[in-house]
């Protein structure tokens, strides 16, 4: 890279596929399992190391992804690709193990508000619940992601101070999670306050254990992922086709597009190992399934070709 801004830019970056889950639990229409297990399977073969396959939630809160042990039954597993899985609770975990996955995310949040409405308990509560079940998802081997959402702005508490999060990471640090993914659950972020937060962070959290997961409600995604790039941020997530937001998040749009993101770096010279066209392939395939187009904007240009 030729200008000093950009002398932090990582060679290569691990794209995390949060599709299935992120981009699925807030779709009207019940996608059959036999298509979901179609789409993980598709997005494996574009070369994706990590998938987040679905939630081990409540099936009344999110009946999407009421199917989840079946998803995990019915793939058939690639080497090399970690398929993670969305765990709320003790419970959550008890149902991933006897599903036999390997890999687990949890979820709480910065402001307190947004995870009463989204899992009922307090951000204490959460992390204590956490600190809990670790002992067992680590006695069974598993890699064990969090999520920290609602890390730049609340849809009910409005903007969230860096310390909030430092306060939330600090402890899932402290517990040992082996990465940590810090959302911008509604998508109101602006590079500004991703070099605040990332600067806040830095003391607490290594940058090979960084994370950043934008939304592109106000098409900010990708401007927030070039400031996360020229801190070093090596850990991106997305989902496939632009699809998704959270069902307990009021206004939250879709995902960053991972082919949105595959196309900035690939463009940078910032390697990923992933095939843009196969994952416009399997997006294309979603599509289908959820009849309606999806919102990526590379995708919508690849249509037209
Ligand atoms: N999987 C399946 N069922 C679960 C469960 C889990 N992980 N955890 C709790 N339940 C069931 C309980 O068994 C109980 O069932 P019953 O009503 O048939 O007796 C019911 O859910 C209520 O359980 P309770 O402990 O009172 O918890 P809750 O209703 O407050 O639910 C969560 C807690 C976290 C499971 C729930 O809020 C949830 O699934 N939220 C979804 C969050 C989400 O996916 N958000 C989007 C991603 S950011
Ligand atoms: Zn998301």
């Amino acid at each position: 890279m030729a200008a000093d801004f950009l002398a932090q830019v990582p060679a290569r970056v691990r794209v995390v596929e949060v599709g299935p889950r992120d981009g699925l639990q807030n779709e009207a229409a019940l996608v059959p399992t036999e298509d979901k297990v179609r789409f993980v399977e598709m997005l494996a073969e574009s070369g994706l190391s990590d998938i987040e396959v679905t939630s081990f939630v409540s099936p009344k809160r999110v009946p999407q992804l009421a199917d989840a042990e079946e998803v995990f039954a019915r793939l058939t597993p690639r080497p090399g690709v970690r398929y993670s899985a969305l765990v709320p609770n003790a419970k959550g975990l008890e149902r991933a193990l006897a599903a036999g996955v390997r890999a687990i995310a949890l979820f709480t949040a910065a402001s307190e508000t947004f995870n009463q409405r989204n899992i009922g308990m307090t951000i204490a509560e959460s992390l204590e619940g956490f600190r809990a079940l670790l002992p067992t998802a680590r006695a069974h081997g598993l890699w064990v992601r969090a999520y920290v959402s609602t890390a730049f702005v609340c849809p009910y508490e409005g903007q969230i101070a860096p310390e909030q999060v430092v306060a939330v990471v600090q402890e899932l640090v402290a517990m040992g999670v082996d990465e940590v993914s810090i959302g911008d659950t509604i998508g109101h972020a602006t590079p500004n306050a991703v070099a605040r937060l990332t600067e806040a962070l830095r003391p607490v959290l290594p940058l090979e254990r960084t994370a950043y997961h934008f939304h592109d409600t106000r098409g900010t995604a990708l401007a927030n992922v070039l400031m996360a790039l020229q801190y070093g941020v090596a850990i991106l997530d997305s989902a496939a086709g632009g699809a998704g937001g959270c069902p307990f998040a009021p206004g939250a749009a879709g995902n960053l597009a991972t082919e949105d993101l595959l196309y900035l770096l690939h463009g940078m010279g910032i390697e990923t190992g992933v095939s843009l066209e196969q994952v416009v392939a399997a997006s294309r395939f979603l599509e289908t399934r959820l009849g309606h187009p999806l919102p990526g904007k590379y995708l919508q240009g690849a249509k037209r070709i």
